[in-house]
């Protein structure tokens, strides 16, 4: 049975952002989806959930506006919490005055990436950077506040209106940039067209507490590029591999961070296509040079 009953509102926040506006773009005809973001009003701020939320009573609120800058989280871990842990907590204020289910975005950052192996949904979350924790607090805040959230983890987003690594990737090549990129550093990059269909189908039915959705299979920064590059028709540019000891960031990452995604197959969903075809398939229709 669907939990989103016809032509009923979601309020999509971050509707502006890279996966908001994949989801707004695919939303079913069976609902109403209303997009909201920093122009409607700021989230982490009271006036702002009156002006962006207020005049709303939705059935459900997919919250992916945030802080997504990493780098900018190191710098400004105070910014960061703001926008990814205070702002959650009163979106979650909000569902649960109006009785609305939420749905909160959050990463792999959580993780410290030194599991070795993929981190499943019951894994101890240890973030090791300012937006790691930032986006914790906004987990912590959303389950404490409306017990029956559902909570989606994914990463290494790629897709139209977002800055994102395939998109830099080719942008640099194309303008006969160096190329260096890590190796390890290595996870699971995800299409957000890819996401935005499969979170319209787990909104449909009534889950709640954390899945991890992200594409098939799992690479390194390394191994993505080369894919990007091959895609893109710049086979013969050149990759120059390094670690990240040897990339100047004062930003740690995770240096193993797949999401395992076996509670969205539990459920009986279709695991989303192998990373390579959707970074194809992205490139393809959108970086293609015509
Ligand atoms: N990108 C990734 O690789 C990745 C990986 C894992 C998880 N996620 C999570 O997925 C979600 C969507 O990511 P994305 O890459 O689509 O993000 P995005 O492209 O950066 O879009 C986020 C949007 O939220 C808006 N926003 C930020 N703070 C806000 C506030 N306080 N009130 C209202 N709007 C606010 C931003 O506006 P401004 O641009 O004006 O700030 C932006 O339009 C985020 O929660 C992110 O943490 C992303």
């Amino acid at each position: 049975m669907s939990d989103v009953s016809e032509d009923k509102l979601v309020v999509v926040t971050g509707a502006a952002g890279m996966l908001g506006s994949a989801l707004m773009a695919l939303a079913p005809k069976s609902v109403r989806a209303v997009g909201v973001d920093i122009a409607e009003g700021d989230l982490s701020t009271q006036e702002g959930i009156t002006s962006a939320l207020g005049p709303y009573i939705p059935e459900v609120v997919i919250h992916c506006a945030g802080y997504t800058d990493v780098e900018g989280a190191t710098n400004q871990p105070e910014l960061a919490n703001r926008h990814n842990a205070v702002a959650t907590e009163n979106v979650a204020r909000f569902c649960a005055e109006v009785g609305a289910r939420l749905v909160y975005i959050s990463t792999d950052y959580v993780f410290n990436g030194m599991k070795g192996e993929p981190y499943t949904e019951e894994d101890r979350p240890n973030p090791i950077n300012a937006y790691g924790r930032s986006k914790l607090a906004g987990e912590q805040a959303a389950q404490e506040i409306t017990p029956d959230c559902l909570i989606v983890r994914t990463q290494w987003l790629f897709g139209l209106l977002g800055r994102n690594f395939v998109e830099a990737i080719i942008r640099r090549a194309r303008q006969g940039g160096k190329l260096q990129v890590i190796t390890d550093e290595v996870a699971s990059p995800t299409y957000s067209q890819d996401l935005g269909g499969a979170l319209w189908e787990i909104v449909a039915r009534p889950v709640s507490g954390i899945v991890h959705i992200t594409n098939s299979g799992y690479c390194s920064r390394a191994e993505l590029a080369r894919v990007a590059l091959d895609a893109a028709g710049l086979a013969d540019v050149p990759i120059t591999e390094i670690t990240s000891a040897d990339w100047d960031s004062p930003t740690q990452r995770p240096a193993f961070s797949v999401l395992d995604n076996r509670r969205w197959q539990q459920l009986g969903f279709t695991p989303l296509q192998p990373w390579q075809e959707a970074v194809g398939e992205y490139v393809q229709s959108c970086l293609a040079v015509r």
